[in-house]
C-alpha cells in the first residue's frame, strides 16, 4: 500500500518534521503509530493522504510515486485514502446526514453536492453507515447536539461512505472517555478487517496501541525509533521514546495516564 524510502519533510524556517523515514505498509495491515507530541505523526499522515509531498525521498502509494500524481489521478488516489481527525472536522450546524454524505463529495460533482444539502441523496447508504457505527437514529439530528463520541462515530460513518482503501485515524480517541476509546478503536478495526482496508492510527495512548495493534511504530523527533511487533516492545524502548518529554496530556485525554505496563506483551483490554 505504502512504501517510504528516506522521506524527509522540512517546513519553512528549517523545521525538520520528518527526517529519513523508511517503511512499508501492506494492504490490509493494521498499524499504530505512537510517539511524543511534535514527533511528526500528523505530518506523516499528511504525506500519506497526499496533502503534503516529501521534501526529499520517495513515497509510493500502491506502487505510484506521489510526485508524479497530477490532476485526475491525484484526486483518484486521494479518494482511496480516508482520514479521521481528532477534532473530526464535521460541520456542527449541519444535520448528521449531510456530514455523512460529505464522504461522497470527492466522487460527486459540485452541483450534485450542493443539491444534496437540500435533498439528501443516497439516504439509505448514509443510514446504513450510521447503523454500522451504532447510531442510525441520529440520521436527522443536528451534529452539534451529539456527544463527542457520537460525533466521532459520524466522522467514521462519513469515511465509510467514502469507502477508501486506507483509513488514517489521527488520534481519533484523544477527546473521548476510555470505554468509548476502546469501542471506537474496535469498531474501526472490525470495519477494516471485514472490508478489508488498511488501518493506520496515531495514538497518544501506549496502552491502547499495545492492546489493539499487532505492529507498532515509534516516532521520535521525525525518525522511526522502532517498528516492531507488539510482543517486541520493551519498557526500555518506551522510556526512550518519551524520554525528556512531558506527558501530562495523555492523562487528561481519556487515558489512565502514561503508565508503562510492567510487562509489555499484549495487554488485556
Ligand atoms: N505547517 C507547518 N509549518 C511548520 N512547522 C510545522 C508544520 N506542521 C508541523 N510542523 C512542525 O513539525 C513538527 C512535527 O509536528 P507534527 O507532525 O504535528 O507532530 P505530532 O503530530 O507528532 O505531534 C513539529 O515541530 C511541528 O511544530
Ligand atoms: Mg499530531
Amino acid at each position: 500500500m505504502y512504501e517510504l524510502i528516506a522521506v524527509r519533510k522540512v517546513f519553512p524556517g528549517n523545521v525538520i518534521a520528518l527526517d529519513g523515514i523508511t517503511l512499508t505498509i501492506a494492504p490490509g495491515e493494521q498499524v499504530a503509530i505512537i510517539g511524543p507530541s511534535g514527533a511528526g505523526k500528523t505530518t506523516l499522515f499528511r504525506l500519506l493522504n497526499c496533502t503534503l509531498v516529501p521534501s526529499e525521498g520517495e513515497l509510493r502509494i500502491g506502487g505510484e510515486e506521489v510526485r508524479r500524481l497530477r490532476g485526475r489521478r491525484l484526486r483518484q488516489v486521494r479518494r482511496q485514502i480516508g482520514t479521521i481527525y481528532q477534532q473530526h472536522n464535521l460541520v456542527p450546524r449541519l444535520r448528521v446526514i449531510h456530514n455523512v454524505l460529505a464522504g461522497r463529495l470527492g466522487a460527486w460533482s459540485t452541483l450534485r453536492s450542493l443539491w444534496s444539502l437540500l435533498k439528501p441523496l443516497d439516504v439509505p447508504d448514509a443510514y446504513a453507515a450510521l447503523q454500522q457505527v451504532g447510531i442510525p437514529e441520529k440520521l436527522y439530528a443536528r451534529t452539534d447536539e451529539l456527544s463527542g463520541g457520537q460525533q466521532q462515530r459520524v466522522a467514521i460513518a462519513r469515511v465509510l461512505l467514502q469507502d477508501p482503501a486506507v483509513i488514517l485515524a489521527d488520534e481519533p480517541v484523544s477527546s473521548v472517555d476510555p470505554a468509548l476509546a476502546e469501542a471506537i478503536i474496535t469498531l474501526l478495526q472490525e470495519i477494516c478487517r471485514t472490508a478489508p482496508k488498511t488501518l493506520i492510527m496515531n495514538l497518544h495512548s501506549v496502552h491502547l496501541a499495545l492492546a489493539h495493534f499487532p505492529r507498532i511504530i515509534g516516532l521520535r523527533a521525525g525518525k522511526v525509533l522502532f517498528d516492531l511487533n507488539r510482543e517486541a516492545i520493551t519498557d526500555e524502548l518506551l522510556t526512550t521514546l518519551y524520554q525528556g518529554i512531558e506527558t501530562p496530556q495523555r492523562a487528561e485525554q481519556g487515558d489512565a495516564g502514561f503508565r508503562l505496563p510492567s510487562r509489555c506483551g499484549p495487554l488485556p483490554v
